[in-house]
C-alpha cells in the first residue's frame, strides 16, 4: 500500500455538498495504456481522455467546485515520439475551437498554466482568445496545465520576484505562480495507478490530500470523482496541529 493512499473500501455514500473542496487538481494519466489494452494507437486514448475531461469539468461545475486544474502536457512529455506530441497538440487545438463556441453558454472559464511561448502560433492564439472570453465573466474555472512543470513554475516565480525587487516571502512567490489568486487544491487525484506527482503543482500541493486510483483516465467517471471526494471528506486534515 502506498504511503499516501488511505485504502478504505468504497461503501455507498454521498458527496457532502456543504464540504466540497474549492479546488480539485487531476493528473489525467493512463490514456496510452487504455488504448494499448484495446489494440488501438495511444492517440486513441488521448481522444477519449479529452472527452472525459470535458465531462468531468461539467460535473465539477454542476457540483459547485470552484476550480479544476488538470495536467494535460508536462515539460517532460516532449520526450515522446513526435507523432504522439503532434496528435496531443492537435486535440488541444480542436478542443479549444469547440470550447470557444460553447464557453459562454456553459459558463466555464478556461486558463492555461505553463510556458505557451513554444507552442504553435495557432494554439497560442486560441489560448489568448479563451483567456479574453474568460475575463468577461466569473464562475467555475478550469485550468489546463500545458507545457507545465512544477519546477519550471517555481523558477519562473523566483525570477519574477527578483526582477520586481520583491522580498522572498511565501506570499510573493505564490503571487507569481501561474495559480496566483487561486486557493491551493485541497484534493489532488491521480488515476492510472502511478503514485507520484510527476512534477505537478509542487508548490501548491504542500498540504493537498492525495487520492490515487487504478482506473485509467479514459475510464474515469463522475462516480469515480464522487468516490475521491467522499474519501477526501473522510480525512482528518490537521495541517501539523492537533485535534
Ligand atoms: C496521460 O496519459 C496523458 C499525457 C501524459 C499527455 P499517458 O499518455 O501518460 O498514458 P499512459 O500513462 O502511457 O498510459
Ligand atoms: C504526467 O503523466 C503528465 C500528464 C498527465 C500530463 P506522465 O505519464 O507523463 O507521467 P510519468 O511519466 O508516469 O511520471
Ligand atoms: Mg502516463
Amino acid at each position: 500500500m502506498g504511503l499516501f493512499t488511505k485504502k478504505t473500501p468504497h461503501t455507498a455514500g454521498e458527496v457532502d455538498r456543504s464540504r466540497l473542496p474549492r479546488h480539485i487538481a487531476v493528473i489525467m494519466d493512463g490514456n496510452g495504456r487504455w488504448a494499448k489494452k484495446r489494440g488501438l494507437p495511444r492517440t486513441a486514448g488521448h481522444k477519449v481522455g479529452a472527452e472525459v475531461f470535458r465531462d468531468i469539468a461539467t460535473y465539477c461545475k454542476e457540483l459547485g467546485v470552484e476550480y479544476l486544474t488538470v495536467y494535460a502536457f508536462s515539460t517532460e512529455n516532449w520526450k515522446r515520439p513526435a507523432d504522439e506530441v503532434s496528435t496531443i497538440m492537435g486535440l488541444l487545438e480542436q478542443y479549444l475551437h469547440e470550447a470557444i463556441d460553447t464557453m459562454e453558454k456553459d459558463h466555464i472559464r478556461l486558463r492555461f498554466f505553463g510556458d505557451m511561448s513554444v507552442l504553435s502560433p495557432e494554439l497560442q492564439a486560441l489560448a489568448h482568445r479563451t483567456d479574453d472570453i474568460s475575463a468577461h465573466y466569473d464562475g467555475f474555472q478550469a485550468n489546463i496545465c500545458l507545457n507545465y512543470g512544477g519546477r519550471a513554475e517555481l523558477l519562473r516565480a523566483a525570477q519574477r520576484c527578483a526582477e520586481r525587487g520583491l522580498d522572498w516571502t511565501e506570499e510573493n512567490l505564490s503571487a507569481n505562480m501561474y495559480s496566483a489568486g487561486i486557493p491551493d487544491p485541497e484534493l489532488v487525484i491521480r488515476p492510472g495507478g502511478e503514485m507520484r506527482l510527476s512534477n505537478f503543482l509542487l508548490w501548491q500541493c504542500a498540504y493537498s490530500e492525495l487520492y490515487f486510483c487504478d482506473t485509467l483516465w479514459p475510464d474515469f467517471t463522475r462516480q469515480e470523482l464522487d468516490k475521491a471526494i467522499i474519501d477526501y471528506q473522510r480525512r482528518d486534515r490537521r495541517f501539523g496541529g492537533v485535534k
